[in-house]
Parts: C-alpha cells; structure tokens; sequence
C-alpha cells in the first residue's frame, strides 16, 4: 500500500505546543510526518538551524513516523526531493490566511503535483505564536504553558533566566 508523507515545514523559532498540536493530529491522518525546519533569512532568528532541530527531535522523541530535518532553498523542491505530495501547515487566524493562501498559491503553480493543506490551529493555540513565546521568555514571564520542556531549558538558558 502507498505510504502518505506530508512535509510540515516552519520556522520554529521555537517549536511550540501549538506546533505539536498540528504535528500530533498530522499524526492520524498521514502514515509519515516530516518536520522541516526552514533557514527562513527573512526572520530573525534567535535559535540556530541546529538547535531548533536538537529541540524538536527531543521533543518528538524516536518515533519512526517521524523524520525532523532542515532544509535551504525553496520548499516546494524540498517536498519534491522527499518523495511527498503534501504540505501540511496550520492556520491559527483570519490573519494567517492571506499570506497561507499566497504561499500555497505560489507553491502550486511551481509544481501542481504538491497540495497545500490546511488544519485548523485547536482553540488554546490560536494566539500562540513564537515571537510571542520569546518575548514572554525575553521579559521573564510564565511560559511553561506554551513549549514543551526542551524548549523552556533552551529559552532558559538563552535569557539568563532565574523563574519560570
Ligand atoms: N499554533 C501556534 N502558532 C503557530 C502555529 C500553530 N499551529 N502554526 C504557526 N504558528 C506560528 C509560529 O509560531 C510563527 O510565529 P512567529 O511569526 O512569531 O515566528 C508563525 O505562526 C508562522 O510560523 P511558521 O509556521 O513557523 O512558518 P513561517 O511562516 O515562519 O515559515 C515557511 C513558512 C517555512 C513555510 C515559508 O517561509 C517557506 O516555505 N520558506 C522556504 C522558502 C520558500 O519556499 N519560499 C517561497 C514560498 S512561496
């Protein structure tokens, strides 16, 4: 039987609950989830290439449906060269939409074979973004509740912090 592979790419700078969210239930629709982590040079990133994957693949654990990775270049190529059709991405807000369904558009028209598709972000992580995570770390806020573990020990240790 064909194996479905959806490609769930982002910046994860850093992952957060509302990423796993969409990484667990990609879990029950496709046979196999790749996370690829994007060297976007339009965000500024606080965590290297290497440690947002060290800190998803230590969230994610050994779980052989699952391949974390990093890419460069553009990622319709990236979905391609892996053999997917499918690009899973979440959409938290009316506000997500515009730029989802440019990229979406976009990637469609490089290669029609790849499809775009959607979930819609659970309640409790519609307004979690990473920028937000980083700022609430930044100032020393709670931020247990939005990453898991790994993360808030990097986030920790980038900011000094002395609370949780
Ligand atoms: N729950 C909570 N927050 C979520 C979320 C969810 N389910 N899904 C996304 N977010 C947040 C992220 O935390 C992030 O927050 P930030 O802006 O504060 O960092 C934001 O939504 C969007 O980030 P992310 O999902 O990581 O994607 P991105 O917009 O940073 O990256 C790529 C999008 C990687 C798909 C795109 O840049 C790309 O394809 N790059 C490769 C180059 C390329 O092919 N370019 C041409 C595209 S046409």
């Amino acid at each position: 039987m064909k194996k479905h592979v959806a490609v769930y790419p982002g910046s994860f700078d850093p992952i957060t609950n509302g990423h796993l969210d969409i990484i667990n239930r990609g879990l029950e629709v496709f046979d196999n989830l790749i996370v690829a982590v994007a060297s976007n040079s339009e965000k500024n990133a606080l965590f290297s290439i290497e440690e947002r994957v060290e800190m998803i693949s230590e969230t994610l654990g050994n779980n052989p449906r699952l391949i974390v990775d990093s890419f460069k270049g553009l990622l319709i190529d990236y979905v391609a060269r892996q053999g997917a059709r499918v690009i899973l991405r979440g959409l938290r807000a009316v506000s997500d939409f515009e730029y989802e369904f440019q990229i979406a558009q976009m990637n469609h028209s490089v290669n029609e074979q790849i499809e775009t598709l959607f979930m819609m972000t659970s309640v409790p992580y519609g307004y979690l973004s990473s920028s937000i995570v980083k700022e609430m770390a930044a100032l020393n806020g709670p931020i247990e509740p939005f990453v898991p573990p790994a993360v808030k020990a990097a986030l920790n240790r980038k900011f000094g912090r002395t609370t949780v």
